[in-house]
């Protein structure tokens, strides 16, 4: 085969195609994707699975070497590496060919993706890692974003000469260069970070955080991403009935080498409203290896990508809230109508301010605010010196969207709560005229 077969990414699928044509059941991948698709893997049967599983329209190679010794460099492809890449050698060789050709987007298929083998695969430059028997719709999927990452990536490095220079995931690479504002004369686009906390566990935080993010997801041009920074027990995942393949704790692995690119890929899409989601660890032992640091990278890294990066906090002060809280342009700060969340608030407040945070970035959302608990707002205000500027009713429809996995402001959209929650995001970005909005 010749080497522009691989680098033609505007030639019709069957101009590439060399592997046995699907069944008609398959989807083909190739047709949604600008890149050109190779599959990589010494066994000629696994090669075909993997053909077979992408729907053809691929190019076979032997090894990496071999695609290495193929490509010229100049058109986005994205490769899909069968078991035989799960090992330190062939690693190496993903790593040396991503260097060399960083509009290679990499995607490792594997008997099982472990943690240890999926850091790996991250440091080497792999953009993403797949089970062999989770099916053709999720490698599709990888192959798409991975295939979207590498586009934008040659699109931030394209000089209006329309040359193309090296970019990607090479470790050289600073955390602006995978966006395509880096690239642009002007300062890198600088979306706000809104985060919701509480000091008192079950105030509702994670209700507020999932609706909100939601509802600036469907009113946003560019995308919207809600973090899980309850690094023990984060539950957005669950509230938005995700199943993620993969964690904060993937991007802190590969933290020294994180770009734009590499963070989408990591990112899951709730699908009804566009929004990203990076979850929290799936296990508690996992949060420890998340320092506060790290946050701030992410948080600066998703920033450049998104308008808005809302998130979800637990429900105490350590390194990493405070990191957090830090960073944030704006903190909603949730408490309830009873005493020891107030008193909780009070203390967080002071705490806040001896570390100068800025109150103006400060706002009280008042939950389950119209409880009959012998407290009322005026005087939840008056022992805190602050007033509320979101007040969400309790309701039962709240317990029923958790458990429906479902956000409240799209469950039960004429609800007193889904009201609030959408007043609250009236203050961030005005409701659109048209429910049109960009999903990534
Ligand atoms: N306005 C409301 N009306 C009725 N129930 C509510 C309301 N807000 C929250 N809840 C209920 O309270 C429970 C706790 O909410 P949520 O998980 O958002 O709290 P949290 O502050 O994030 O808790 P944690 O400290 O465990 O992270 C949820 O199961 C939800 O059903
Ligand atoms: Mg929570």
């Amino acid at each position: 085969m010749a080497p522009e077969q691989v680098d033609a990414p505007a030639a019709p699928p069957s101009a590439l195609a060399v592997t046995p044509e699907p069944s008609s059941a398959v989807v083909p991948v190739r047709d949604t994707i600008n890149s050109s698709l190779a599959v990589v893997d010494p066994v000629p049967s696994v090669r075909d699975e993997l053909a077979a599983q992408l729907g053809g329209g691929s190019s076979p190679f032997a090894s990496i070497e071999e695609l290495g010794d193929r490509l010229t460099g100049a058109a986005p492809v994205v490769a899909v590496i069968g078991p035989s890449g799960a090992d330190p050698t062939q690693l190496a060789a993903v790593a040396a060919l991503v260097n060399r050709f960083p509009m290679v987007g990499c995607i490792l298929v594997t008997e099982q993706v472990t943690t240890s083998l999926l850091q790996q695969a991250l440091r080497a430059g792999v953009r993403d890692v797949v089970a062999i028997h989770s099916g053709p719709a999720v490698l599709a999927e990888a192959v798409q974003r991975v295939s979207a990452s590498v586009e934008h990536a040659i699109v931030t490095v394209t000089a209006p000469g329309g040359t193309t220079a090296p970019n990607g995931p090479g470790p050289a690479h600073g955390p602006s260069e995978g966006h395509p504002d880096a690239a642009a004369s002007g300062p890198p686009h600088r979306g706000s970070v809104v985060t919701v906390f509480s000091p008192k566990g079950g105030s509702g935080t994670s209700v507020v955080a999932t609706s909100l993010a939601v509802a600036l997801a469907e009113r946003s041009t560019r995308p919207v991403c809600i973090v899980d920074a309850d690094l023990q027990f984060g539950d957005v995942a669950v509230l938005l009935k995700l199943a993620p393949h993969h964690t904060i704790v993937d991007a802190v692995a590969s933290i020294d080498r994180l770009d734009a690119a590499m963070l989408e890929s990591l990112l899951v899409t709730h699908e009804p409203s566009g929004l990203r989601v990076l979850p929290a660890p799936l296990e508690p032992a996992y949060a420890d290896q998340v320092g506060a640091s790290d946050l701030v990278r992410i948080l600066g890294i998703l920033r450049e990508i998104c308008d808005y990066v809302v998130v979800d906090t637990p429900s105490y002060l350590n390194d990493v809230v405070l990191s957090i809280l830090d960073e944030s342009d704006s903190v909603e700060l949730v408490a309830g109508l009873d005493i020891p969340s107030v008193k909780n608030l009070k203390v967080t407040l002071q705490t806040l301010r001896l570390l100068e945070v800025p109150e103006e970035k400060l706002h009280l959302v008042l939950n389950r605010a119209d409880s009959k608990v012998k407290l009322d707002v005026a005087e939840v205000e008056r022992a805190l010196h602050f007033e509320a500027r979101s007040q969400i009713p309790s309701d039962v429809v709240v317990p029923q969207s958790v458990n429906r996995g479902e956000p409240v402001v799209t469950h039960a959209p004429r609800s007193g709560v889904a009201k609030a929650i959408t007043a609250l995001a009236d203050h961030y970005v005005a409701p659109r005229a048209s429910r049109t909005r960009r999903r990534r």
